[in-house]
């Protein structure tokens, strides 16, 4: 119970002056607890991949929801836990611990992929029921058509945007366009029928156009709608969980797919996914108001990379990039491709910090670093004598910039059996704390592994 204290001044119409004040009454009654709000949200602050996955399950211990608010199964979040690897592409990465897990009406979702991985995870001894997991019946299915769209159109393109081929992008066309096929209409038989019939001719003109074979668009209606009825159970309106969840003093958790810098509005475009990554979407793909959020958490990696096509100014084809690639396991958790790897990308963090308003980051990956000798962090960028500390706005602008570096000195002991801030070697604790006073933003947890137990506070 919380008390209000409210102090009425006698002659208060009066010119306040404290040695005049006679008396002072105090009244005293009891108010209802507001319960505070516990909405966080989780970003990822490069280019995906930065280890949201990981960085969520060691957090879902302590929420009731964990939710996807945008993307699909172009992402992978892999969680190691308890000697296993899980690759997740849809369930949210909460999925090991008993909080509620839901898929929000902002993403695209593929059912086949869905099964897939509560198929995995119940041979792995975690099963999905209704009650575990939610979709919302507003959620945007990923037709056969989509995926053969994507790479038909990916292949006509001259310049590549090294799209996973999982068929996002004309998922969302169809979500703007609405002509989207929605969870709701796979369950009921009579719904998907007459929504496919008005939408598959258009599909068959395009795929046609692209030279690719019309039939897709009217193929697999027979295991979309098995699938429908299997995942019918599950639906659900996320938004009014979630908000019902708040209210009722719960804690949700909402987990970010991708990476900021390959937002739809924001991003490096034309290099991007289809979907909004920053912090800001979670309020719009789950139906949460903004005064709800708490926290917002960027991830982000010691270094950078980025799997696909655009500009990555940090980039190294070299020893330092294969260095990287081989002790991070820099490969496509969704594609298997080879990431590029570079230096820390200081002006592309502080524009992510910006696009989200992170109140802290969780660095991950700061063991790869062991074995460099001299690690550089890019500061700015110059071009023809010109100096900036922000990326320019246009992709082909960035792509023309040269970073300029600090230098630091490396370290060689292993960090992943560490367990705290202070048993990090006297450098990487600097690069920790020097990459901390360049963004202004707290580094809240520090990551040295992929497993549960490799996480430490700052
Ligand atoms: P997207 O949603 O696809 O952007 O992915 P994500 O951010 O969830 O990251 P993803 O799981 O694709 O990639 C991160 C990889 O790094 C995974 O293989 C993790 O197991 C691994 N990982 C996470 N943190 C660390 C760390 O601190 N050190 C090392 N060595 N590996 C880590
Ligand atoms: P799409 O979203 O599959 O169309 O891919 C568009 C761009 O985003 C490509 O450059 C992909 O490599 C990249 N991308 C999509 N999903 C991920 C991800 O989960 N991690 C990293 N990059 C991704
Ligand atoms: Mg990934």
């Amino acid at each position: 119970m919380e008390f209000t204290v409210i102090w009425c001044f006698q002659s208060l119409h009066k010119k306040v002056d404290l040695f005049t004040i006679k008396r002072i009454n105090l009244i005293i009654f009891p108010v209802k607890k507001q319960a505070k709000n516990m909405f966080t949200i989780i970003t990822g602050a490069q280019f995906g991949d930065e280890g949201k996955g990981k960085i969520v399950d060691m957090m879902a211990s302590q929420y009731d929801i964990v939710a996807r608010f945008q993307g699909g199964d172009n992402a992978g979040h892999t969680v190691v836990a308890e000697g296993k690897t899980y690759k997740l592409h849809l369930i949210p990465s909460g999925v090991l611990f008993d909080a509620r897990l839901l898929i929000g009406p902002g993403t695209v979702m593929n059912p086949k992929i869905l099964m897939e991985e509560i198929a995995m995870l119940a041979e792995n001894g975690t099963v999905v029921k209704p009650d575990k997991l939610g979709i919302d019946a507003k959620t945007s299915i990923i037709m056969p058509y989509h995926i053969a769209l994507d790479s038909l159109r990916e292949s006509k393109r001259t310049v590549k945007i090294g799209t996973t081929n999982r068929g996002i992008g004309f998922a969302y066309v169809d979500k703007v366009g609405r002509d989207e096929i929605q969870m709701a209409d796979i369950a009921d038989r009579n719904r998907f029928l007459k929504r496919l019939e008005e939408i598959a001719p258009q599909k068959e003109a395009a795929i046609r156009e692209l030279g690719g074979d019309p039939k897709i668009a009217r193929s697999e209606v027979d295991n979309y709608l098995e699938i429908g009825k299997k995942l019918k159970p599950y639906v659900t309106d996320v938004s009014m969980e979630i908000n019902l969840a708040l209210k009722e003093g719960k804690k949700v958790l909402a987990e970010g797919a991708q990476g900021s810098h390959l937002d739809i509005i924001h991003g490096t475009q034309k290099f991007v996914t289809s979907s909004s990554t920053v912090a800001g979407s979670a309020c719009a793909g789950l139906g949460v108001g903004p005064t709800k959020v708490d926290k917002v958490i960027g991830v982000i990696k010691a270094y950078i990379t980025r799997v696909g096509e655009g500009p990555l100014p940090t980039e190294q084809k070299n020893d330092v990039g294969e260095h990287l690639r081989e002790k991070g396991g820099e490969f496509g958790t969704t594609t298997g491709r080879p990431r590029r790897c570079g230096w820390f990308d200081l002006p592309l963090a502080r524009k992510s910090i910006n696009l989200n308003g992170y109140t802290s980051m969780a660095l991950t990956k700061l063991d790869v670093l062991t074995g460099l000798e001299t690690l550089k962090i890019c500061v700015r960028y110059e071009l023809a004598g010109k100096i900036i500390d922000y990326p320019p706005e246009l992709s082909d602008e960035l792509a023309k910039y040269k970073p300029v570096y600090m230098e630091l000195a490396g370290w060689d002991e292993e960090l992943s059996d560490l367990e705290s801030f202070t048993e990090l070697p006297g450098n990487a604790r600097e690069y920790v704390k020097l990459l901390e006073q360049l963004m202004k933003v707290d580094i809240e947890y520090i990551s040295v592994g992929p497993g549960r137990k490799q996480t430490f506070k700052k």
